[in-house]
């Protein structure tokens, strides 16, 4: 149907006849010339049509925003003065030929090129993906998953599917359910991902497996979460760590250089101990200078028991936040951290400006002082290594909490004070503990999942599972959790007995595991991979905020799709078919 694609029609057509297909992204009426910008995905091109080809004009006059056309002409230069040097065809315009209708459009429910509310972009996804912004993440999402497909097949890896309709697997979220029609009361559970499936391709011998697998969980969602989403999945036969972060690493250098043409600098490797002790935070986005301190020692013994209490307490934390220059806030910048601080769990947020060092107790200015030593006060300054104008932010409590609203208050200050460098900082946090205690359920949890492999031995694990290290890893960039993986238990023993301290008992274990248990008593290779967010390695391509934007039709934070309006209610009939009843809604009276 068409010669050439709009956005590449420049001057080398010159006088020659070229056919193009596109949308009408524009259409002026210069007393009696109309001009049409014809937009394909390449771009746009300037259509002239001229009153004295008055079967076209005639169309052309007819033709409004998006509507579908076919036009054939003559290249020619634009007038001097009318050239636009921000289109590639910008020094040309078509004169028409001949002019076609495909396709008449509808007024549209937003123009393309203004904003318009997320609900509507999503119920006419199909316009919002004609965008400019949307192609190009697209396009870029694809030549994302096209770079890894073909690295990892270069490197000898299978792609291999694993069945959508299946078993739990936790990943520490809900499971999307699917009735069985031949199985009375049977349910399939939607994966949440193919974790248990690709370690039995370990121990079938596949050796290197990948998969850009569709996961689903029914979780709470945010802007970097969604129910169902993409990985890049991955497992290798006969690995340790070393080889895992190896082969990932170089995986994502060699992808982000293909795609975006940028160089990483090496990954830096940090505890997850020391993540959260420098940054408060298991991502740390490490392109924000600020860091945490620990002041506990300086604290442990002042009248002050908001910080005495937790700094003599051994689940306790006391640190300090500092903002260099931060002490030419107003006092209503500063009060205004509190209440961001509380949303993250804080109950209180202590501060002392830093006025005049030399004036010792005279020189701070600070609603705490009054309860601090002189030594205590010396203690914090030289530990924060604090100078004139720098303002010291406060957070005592339990460790968790104070490093999660101290993490939180870190990147928020950050970004007001544009201290966040524009660049790319890759890292990997590795040695997690194995188990974070549940208060509410009084268990332990997995902090990855509960096939990741302990550092020790089983007896060991037994004995201080608060103390246990994984051979789990998470691959960061720019303080978003690219990726997550981990050596994986490839023995029976320590697999029950990790089973065992998550509270899943012998028979539990049986009836949700029992195929794998039995699985790594076949000779099963030690194992191990990892699975990337693709969704969100895309979204930090792009430079979105949500990875919404890389997923051509996602779901809203409700988990509905305003495009199809699923979820929908299913007629009695087929519910029956399947077995399945519906509780009437409880009403709130
Ligand atoms: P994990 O649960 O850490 O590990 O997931 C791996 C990566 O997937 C991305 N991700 C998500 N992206 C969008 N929406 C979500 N709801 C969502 N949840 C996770 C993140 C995350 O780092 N089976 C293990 C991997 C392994 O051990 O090999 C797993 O799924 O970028
Ligand atoms: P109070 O004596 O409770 O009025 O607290 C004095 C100062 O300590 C106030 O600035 C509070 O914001 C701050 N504060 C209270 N609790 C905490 C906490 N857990 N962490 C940090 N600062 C706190």
């Amino acid at each position: 149907m068409r010669s050439e694609f709009c956005g590449q029609v420049t001057e080398q057509y010159l006088d020659q006849q070229v056919e193009v297909c596109g949308w009408v992204a524009n259409r002026r009426d210069h007393g009696g010339v109309i001009f049409i910008d014809l937009r394909d995905h390449k771009g746009l091109l300037q259509v002239v049509v001229e009153p004295d080809n008055e079967a076209a004009f005639k169309i052309a006059d007819s033709a409004r925003y998006e509507y579908c056309l076919r036009v054939t002409g003559t290249v020619r230069n634009r007038p001097a003065g009318q050239t636009n040097d921000n289109l590639n065809t910008g020094k040309v315009e078509l004169v028409v030929d001949q002019y076609e209708i495909l396709n008449p459009s509808k007024p549209l429910p937003f123009m393309l090129d203004e904003s318009a509310g997320e609900n509507i972009r999503l119920q006419y996804r199909y316009l919002d993906l004609r965008r400019d912004q949307m192609q190009h993440n697209m396009r870029l999402r694809s030549k994302l998953t096209h770079a890894l497909r073909h690295n990892l097949s270069q490197q000898d890896f299978l792609d291999i599917e694993t069945p959508i309709l299946t078993k739990a697997t936790p990943e520490g979220a809900r499971d999307f359910l699917v009735p069985s029609r031949m199985q009375h009361g049977g349910f399939y559970a939607m994966p949440q991902s193919p974790q248990l499936f690709k370690q039995l391709l370990m121990m079938s011998g596949m050796d290197r497996y990948y998969q850009i697998a569709r996961c689903f969980r029914d979780e709470d969602l945010r802007a970097d979460r969604q129910p169902e989403f993409t990985q890049l999945d991955i497992e290798m036969a006969f690995v340790e760590q070393e080889d895992v972060l190896t082969m990932a690493e170089d995986l994502v250098r060699k992808t982000f250089k293909e795609v975006m043409d940028v160089d990483f600098p090496a990954f830096p490797r940090m505890t997850f101990a020391e993540a959260m002790r420098r940054y408060g935070s298991d991502k740390p986005d490490l392109r924000n200078p600020l860091e945490l301190v620990d002041i506990a020692e300086h604290v442990k013994d002042s009248e002050f028991k908001v910080f005495a209490a937790p700094a003599k307490d051994p689940q306790g934390r006391v640190a300090v936040l500092k903002v260099p220059n931060g002490a030419s806030m107003t006092r209503k910048q500063i009060d205004d951290y509190e209440p961001y601080a509380r949303r993250f769990g804080a109950r209180g947020l202590a501060w002392i400006k830093v006025n005049d060092k030399a004036s010792g107790r005279e020189g701070l200015q600070s609603p705490i002082v009054k309860f601090l030593s002189d030594d205590a006060l010396n203690g914090i300054l030289d530990s924060n290594e604090a100078k004139d104008g720098d303002l010291l932010f406060f957070g005592a409590g339990k460790y968790s909490d104070v490093s999660q609203f101290m993490g939180a208050l870190r990147l928020k200050v950050g970004e007001d004070l544009g201290l966040v460098e524009d660049t790319w900082r890759p890292m990997w946090v590795i040695d997690f503990p194995m188990f974070e205690y549940n208060e509410d359920e009084k268990r332990w949890d997995a902090l990855h999942h509960p096939f990741t492999a302990p550092v020790g031995s089983v007896a060991e694990l037994q004995d201080n599972p608060g103390e246990a290290i994984s051979k789990g890893y998470d691959m960061v960039l720019n303080g978003v959790e690219l990726g997550g993986g981990s050596i994986r238990i490839h023995d029976q023993a320590m697999q029950s007995a990790v089973l065992e301290l998550l509270g899943i008992d012998a028979q539990k274990a049986e009836d949700k595991f029992g195929f794998l248990l039995e699985a790594l008593q076949y000779g099963c290779p030690p194992h191990g991979g990892i699975a990337f967010g693709i969704d969100r390695m895309a979204a930090l391509m792009c430079g979105q905020e949500s990875i919404r934007e890389v997923i051509a039709f996602p779901k809203t934070s409700s988990g509905s799709c305003p495009l199809t309006s699923a979820p929908s209610e299913i007629e009695a009939d087929q519910l029956a078919e399947v077995h399945v009843q519906v509780i009437e809604k409880e009403t709130d009276e």
